[in-house]
């Protein structure tokens, strides 16, 4: 027996189970005002999104016992607790200040008696005037961003979103992989002498990054006929680390540094300098228009009515979605291109937070953890799996997002993306029955059962104005905000990442039995001395001397 944390979970659980014996037919045939009472705003004087969560499984009486369970979990206090500066992490003896990365300079933020708001007001003074001559110089024509995980997904998110919009005087590429013909593709389409190369790390200590950076400071340094660690190769060179000493330890030499803090997490510092090579592509003030898009979510998250809080009711349905109904997985349906890359980033976010079976204080997670997160660009999902999605047996919650002008002003394509978007929701929630079926095409009548669309499925539908760097800002805010909103409900630490660490380190201990034939016979006990992995490290060597 599941022990419940909370008194109102019971009801929840009952809602649960009284809507999945109703359909989303029936919640909007029987309340006509629903689509507007489920539809709440975010935004400011320069920006909205719409926020449509009436196609979810629920009605006003589960929504209402939800706003209770967060007034049970203290979501809101626990959050004016995160954002000031209160060490949440507590297995890192940290705190979690992303949000201090976007308030105003006249704010104040102690962490153990220091004001990090001035540090990160200072930080941004610097980023600004570094970016300004390099953007002034026009010295480099390409940016190599060198990094992995929150090192390149967020800096990567923006360049790729707002590119559409404001042609980058500067090209960025994106490196993160240590499969060697990723940097080498890169290295290919740069010249040497034009080209800056961002090496990304919070720790410095990450393998991919540190044999990334390696490979093109050798590049380089050949290319200019100098020595890797001379000045010609650092002045090509910035490293964005909360560690920037370990940089020179490795051997990164780079003329510039930026700092961000061991209070923000790699996945969480999109609005830190880690998105420096979009901040040199786009402008500095593009950074700003992104930070006030943020801080107006955090700002509204904060103080917004709470059954008019949409952040606060978007998490509280996660709640519902993968804690009581019990879906596994999540859909990322953004309806447009640029933001091709936003499934893999919520994939971070979402499930290096989230992704738990254990509570804070170590005990076993009662309510739920993070869903699988997975998604596409919209229009080319329904051409590869968006069949499942209204067909299969799983059913999965989907997220569309879509925006009402797309910045290269095409309006006909703009509105055949919104059409396809709307028609795939209203098809999840809607679904096709026996009847409509019959009465609508001269099938035959074995045919049915395979054109009947069951509906039910659930979505929620974000729709902006625009995608500019504000509402990128506010839409990545409402996504961090929603996994807060989930792991302090399922009493998760959303701000460690442990389950990463046995991986890297296993990983360079195969390394070694990889490259060193002697070696392979120590039985030293580690986990790869296993039978199977044993077995994989001979073939692999065999096979690898066969080349
Ligand atoms: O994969 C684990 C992780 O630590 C992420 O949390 C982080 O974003 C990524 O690796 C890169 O880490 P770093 O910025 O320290 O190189």
């Amino acid at each position: 027996m599941v022990r419940e944390n909370f008194d109102v979970w019971r009801e929840i659980v009952a809602d649960s189970e009284r809507l999945q014996k109703t359909s989303l037919r029936e919640l909007f045939s029987s309340d006509t005002a629903r689509a507007k009472t489920m539809t709440k705003t975010v935004g400011d004087d320069e920006f909205e999104i719409v926020v449509d969560f009436s196609k979810q499984l629920i009605d006003k009486e589960c929504l209402n016992n939800l706003l209770i369970l967060a007034k049970q979990a203290k979501v809101l206090e626990k959050f004016a607790e995160m954002r000031r500066g209160i060490k949440v992490n507590s297995t890192e003896n940290l705190p979690a200040l992303h949000t201090a990365l976007r308030v105003a300079a006249t704010s104040m933020v102690k962490v153990d008696g220091e004001d990090v708001v001035a540090q990160v007001h200072d930080e941004l003074a610097k980023i600004k005037s570094f970016v300004e001559k390099v953007r002034s110089e026009k010295k480099f024509k390409k940016i190599i961003n060198i990094g992995i995980g929150g090192s390149d997904l967020g800096p990567a998110l923006i360049y790729e979103a707002l590119r559409k919009g404001a042609t980058p005087t500067i090209e960025c590429i994106f490196v993160a992989n240590i499969d060697a013909s990723e940097i080498n593709l890169a290295l290919a389409k740069c010249n040497p002498r034009e080209t800056l190369f961002v090496v990304c790390s919070k720790s410095f200590n990450t393998a991919e990054t540190l044999a990334n950076a390696r490979v093109a400071a050798d590049w380089l340094a050949r290319a200019l006929g100098v020595k890797i660690d001379s000045h010609e190769v650092a002045i090509q060179f910035v490293v964005v680390s909360a560690n920037t000493k370990r940089a020179v330890e490795v051997g990164v030499v780079a003329a510039n540094s930026f700092q961000i803090w061991p209070w923000v997490g790699g996945r969480y510092s999109i609005s830190s300098a880690m998105s420096l090579a979009p901040i040199i592509a786009f402008g500095f003030e593009m950074f700003e228009e992104f930070l006030a898009g943020m801080y107006s979510v955090d700002d509204l998250m904060q103080n917004a009515a709470p059954e008019d809080n949409a952040t606060l009711i978007l998490g509280l349905i996660d709640v519902l979605n993968f804690g009581t109904q019990r879906f596994a997985s999540q859909a990322i349906l953004p309806y447009t291109s640029t933001l091709r890359l936003l499934p893999s980033y919520l994939q971070q976010l979402i499930m290096e937070s989230n992704g738990k079976s254990v509570q804070s204080d170590g005990s076993a997670v009662q309510v739920s953890s993070s869903p699988v997160v997975w998604g596409g660009v919209g229009t080319n999902s329904q051409h590869a799996f968006m069949q499942m999605l209204h067909q299969g047996m799983q059913t999965v919650p989907v997220d569309f997002i879509g925006f009402a002008q797309i910045s290269d002003g095409q309006a006909d394509s703009n509105d055949a993306l919104i059409a396809n978007m709307l028609a795939q929701a209203s098809a999840l929630a809607f679904g096709l029955a026996n009847d409509e079926i019959t009465s609508s095409a001269s099938d035959k009548i074995e045919l049915i059962a395979h054109k009947m669309m069951p509906g039910n499925r659930p979505s929620t539908v974000l729709l902006a104005k625009t995608l500019d760097a504000r509402t990128l800002g506010a839409l990545i805010a409402i996504y961090e905000h929603r996994v807060f909103v989930h792991g302090v409900i399922s009493r998760i630490n959303s701000f460690d990442q442990w389950g990463v660490e046995l991986g890297k380190v296993l990983s360079l201990e195969i390394l070694q039995k990889l490259r060193n034939s002697n070696d392979v016979e120590v039985a030293d006990k580690r986990n790869f001395d296993d039978s199977s992995t044993k077995n994989l490290i001979d073939w692999y060597r065999q096979s690898r001397k066969a080349d």
